[in-house]
């Protein structure tokens, strides 16, 4: 990016591991009604994939250490927004862009933005597990290469990456062997790990547990408690009870047909705590779609 932000560069120090149920029990915490320190925000975000307009003036912000869920019905727009936060959309052929995404206060679509660097600051985690065809260690030393981090020693950053991702006590004695070997819900974590050893600050999954057991499922969403601690997550689900379990805020989305093409585009209908949305929504339409009346 033309500036880099302070936030992401500093070398994060590691926090004493803590045990999982802690923080599993410290979900419920007091937050302010909306976000004090976005460290992301979408203003007026419209995307379209050629002359199909996908979404409609989005204004979300995402909290600094918080998690944040986006959920709603299928071909709503979940995965386009979260595209739009760290400009993976780029990516995708006849995607366009209109509005902002500022980060740290600087829109990433302004010119002279380096898409790459967004994307090392801005990490994501996809639906399947996409390991590189390499050793554990070297997904993990991969990223550090390419972006030609600074490192001390590359040892000391797998073994802190993959202690972060929760993986390192089950890879610790094979990590030259193909990351291919690992289970999926392995293999997931091994990707969180690999996200976090550029150093982004925040961490976008898409449905990043939709290809897992129930007890990878539990261990994933544990980790993401953890992280919260010191990265800021925006996570896509369809896992209702997922969101309710990790997030601090949920944003509910819909897809509304156009009245000539019927089309349809999608948009935000409601964000706030993910305790409000799930004991008292707003919307009709949240209701609905929480309650399993609609989607
Ligand atoms: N590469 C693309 N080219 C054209 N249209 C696309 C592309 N990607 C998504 N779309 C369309 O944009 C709309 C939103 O899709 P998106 O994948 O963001 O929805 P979603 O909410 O993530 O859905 P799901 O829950 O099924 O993953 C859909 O109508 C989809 O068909
Ligand atoms: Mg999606």
């Amino acid at each position: 990016m033309a500036t880099t932000p302070a936030t992401a560069t500093t070398t994060r120090e590691q926090p004493a591991p803590s045990s999982l149920a802690r923080v599993r029990a410290d979900v419920d915490r007091e937050l302010s009604p909306v976000p004090v320190s976005p460290v992301i925000e979408a203003r007026d975000l419209n995307v379209f994939y050629g002359d199909f307009h996908a979404v409609h003036d989005v204004n979300l912000a995402y909290g600094r250490n918080e998690i944040t869920a986006m959920i709603g019905p299928s071909g709503c727009g979940k995965s386009t927004v979260l595209r739009c936060l760290n400009r993976m959309n780029d990516l995708v052929a006849g995607a366009r862009v209109e509005g902002q995404v500022v980060y740290h206060g600087q829109d990433i679509y302004a010119k002279g933005v380096d898409p790459i660097a967004v994307r090392t600051h801005i990490g994501m985690v996809f639906q399947k597990p996409n390991p590189f065809p390499k050793s554990i260690y070297d997904n993990i030393a991969y990223g550090p290469r390419v972006t030609g981090m600074k490192v001390d020693s590359m040892d000391d950053l797998v073994e802190e990456a993959l202690t972060r991702a929760a993986l390192w006590d089950e890879v610790k004695d094979k990590l030259k062997q193909s990351a291919y070997g690992l289970s999926g819900g392995q293999q997931q974590r091994l990707c969180i790990a690999r996200t976090i050893a550029t150093r982004p600050d925040v961490i976008l999954m898409d449905e990043p547990c939709a290809s897992l057991d129930p007890i990878a499922t539990s261990r994933v969403e544990d980790l993401m408690v953890e992280l919260r601690e010191d990265y800021t997550i925006v996570v896509v689900t369809h896992n209702m009870q997922q969101a309710a379990r990790v997030s601090d805020r949920t944003a509910f989305f819909t897809a509304r047909p156009d009245e000539t093409t019927g089309n349809r585009t999608g948009l935000l209908v409601e964000y706030d705590l993910t305790s409000k949305i799930f004991s008292n929504p707003g919307d009709q339409r949240t209701e609905d779609y929480i309650s399993g009346r609609f989607g």
